[in-house]
């Protein structure tokens, strides 16, 4: 079986409350499933993992959440062979319409930089996340259909 992280950096909880249910959808498609808050993790960790799920909001003129900033920095020494990888974030495009979930595009960047394979599209969620949460839990859904075809 697939062992899935998924890694947030959340400032106000929205991209916090999306990844918990990015989660609560790939567990419901019987995969084993952690979450992790970014500041708590080292990007040493991943290697632990079959698939790895990044998550930021973003903040200051398309920057990354603060907390994001470190790990990612860090994540420039570590090979991540073929690893499977998925990215989605939260942003807002009406007040911020030439960044919009800029983050999301650094850490695409990022990932690719260091091998590893990103699987689906990434999910930008838009503003506030109520209305949002169906669709993270069908981006999640796919993503563990991909995962149980490789
Ligand atoms: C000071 C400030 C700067 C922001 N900058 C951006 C930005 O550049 N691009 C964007 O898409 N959203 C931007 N946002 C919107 C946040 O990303 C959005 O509110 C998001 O839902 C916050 O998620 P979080 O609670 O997980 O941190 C900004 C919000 C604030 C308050």
């Amino acid at each position: 079986m697939s062992k899935i992280l998924i890694i947030y950096g959340s400032s106000t909880g929205n991209t916090e409350n999306v990844a918990k249910s990015v989660k609560e959808a790939l567990g419901s498609c019987s995969l084993e499933v952690r979450l992790k808050n970014v500041k708590d993790t080292q990007p040493g960790e991943l290697k632990e993992y079959d698939a790895i799920i990044l998550g930021s909001s973003t903040w200051g003129m398309g920057e990354l959440q603060d907390d994001f900033v470190p790990f990612e920095q860090g994540l420039r020494q570590v090979n991540l062979g073929s690893k499977r990888t998925a990215i989605f974030g939260c942003g807002d495009s009406e007040m911020y319409p030439d960044t919009f979930c800029e983050a999301v595009n650094i850490l695409e960047k990022r990932l690719k930089s260091c091998g590893a394979r990103i699987i689906a599209d990434s999910l930008k969620i838009d503003g506030e996340i109520e209305s949002s949460q169906k669709r993270a839990q069908d981006w999640a859904k796919k993503i563990a259909g991909i995962l149980r075809k490789e």
